[in-house]
């Protein structure tokens, strides 16, 4: 089941992987993410294969994107029975996922298992915690979510340590990435720009800190390429922070596909988020990381020395520590080319064929 755009970053690897293991593997979009730079085009550069179903929810409220997702998830478990339903990540697409299986007595393994901020007014962590207590088996991508949960009571014959799967696509694309030269179309050079991403809705529903975010980036001395979240231009707008946006070497552009961002993410001085996902990438690609939140659930990042956690207020001169800070760290153990190998060995494991 996916649903959000990075949901099929992590499930590209692990579908053409259960396929190669001769498991039959249907691919359904709860549709939660819709606009063509959101979602088709990661279908296309992740040779991701067509969705079976996809379920048209879309936007709306928590209570009526989770609700309608988990309607239509629960008819199609009906008029497919299926021997396991994989929920990936922590979107609400997820939470709807594992609650349409679960109640339907199909068995749940959670693709990202056990990460927690601690912080109960991000909707993901609420996912991530419902998600993990009614899943069967839980794939952890690192050794500090196992530990989450089995400091959460869950016994350690539902969990299995197999790695992060957005390093595996992340490994796999990185050079053609690199080869493509995707900063000289923002027109800056390598090693000497910024490349930032902010579409939480604590930095951007706020005007006050959204704006004050805008004003951080643009005193940087170097420039910043801005991929914009469809949220965040609106948000933009609405604060009045978009001639702010516009001033001084800020660059804000619309989403931008997989390998682009990630190419822009390997050439930058440093990285500049919210995301959780961009967090992980800038620490494969040995780029420097600050994030915009009171904290994070990639605490591997922050122990590795890859990422700091900063307010708005702070953010100029968190990045000017990040670009003075030492660097070549260890990626974390298991953010390797065979997460994908070790999940379908879990699965199959799991839920014998037959
Ligand atoms: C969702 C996830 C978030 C993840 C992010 C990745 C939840 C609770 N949040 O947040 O964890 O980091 O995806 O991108 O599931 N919109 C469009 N076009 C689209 C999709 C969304 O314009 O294709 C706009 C709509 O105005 C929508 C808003 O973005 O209301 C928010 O979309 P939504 O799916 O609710 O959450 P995200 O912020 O994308």
């Amino acid at each position: 089941m996916v649903g959000a755009r990075p949901n099929l970053v992590k499930a590209a690897p692990l579908v053409r992987t259960l396929a190669r293991d001769g498991a039959a593997c249907w691919v359904v979009h709860t549709g939660q993410h819709y606009d063509h730079e959101m979602s088709r085009v990661f279908f296309d550069e992740l040779e991701l294969p067509e969705p079976d179903a996809f379920l048209g929810v879309g936007s709306g409220s928590h209570g009526v994107q989770t609700a309608t997702a988990l309607v239509r998830l629960e008819e199609w478990l009906q008029a497919n029975p299926v021997r396991a339903v994989l929920a990936i990540g922590d979107v609400n697409s997820t939470l709807a996922a594992a609650l349409a299986a679960v109640k339907l007595h199909v068995p749940v393994a959670h693709v990202e298992a056990g990460y927690r901020s601690r912080d109960m007014k991000m909707p993901e962590e609420v996912n991530r915690l419902v998600t993990d207590h009614i899943s069967a088996l839980l794939l952890a991508p690192t050794g500090d979510a196992r530990d989450n949960l089995l400091a959460e009571g869950i016994g350690p014959e539902r969990i299995r340590l197999v790695g992060n799967l957005m390093a595996e696509t992340f490994l796999a694309h990185r050079d053609r990435a690199a080869e493509a030269r995707p900063w000289e179309r923002h027109g800056v050079e390598p090693g000497g720009y910024l490349l930032a991403t902010i579409h939480r809705p604590e930095n951007t529903d706020d005007p006050q800190r959204l704006s004050r975010i805008c004003h951080e980036l643009a005193a940087q001395p170097l420039p910043v390429v801005w991929p914009a979240h469809p949220r965040t231009r609106a948000a933009l707008e609405a604060a009045g922070a978009a001639p702010a946006a516009a001033a001084g070497g800020l660059r804000v552009t619309g989403p931008l596909p997989y390998v682009e961002t990630i190419g822009l993410v390997g050439g930058a001085a440093a990285v500049v988020t919210d995301s959780g996902g961009v967090q992980e990438e800038a620490c494969l690609a040995g780029v420097p990381c600050v994030t915009v939140r009171t904290s994070t659930e990639r605490v591997a990042t922050i122990e590795a020395g890859a990422n700091r956690l900063a307010e708005p207020e702070a953010l100029g001169a968190s990045v000017t520590g990040a670009l003075g800070a030492p660097r070549g760290w260890i990626v974390p153990e298991w953010w390797d080319a065979s997460v994908s190998a070790r999940a379908s060995a879990a699965l199959r494991e799991a839920f014998p064929p037959g």
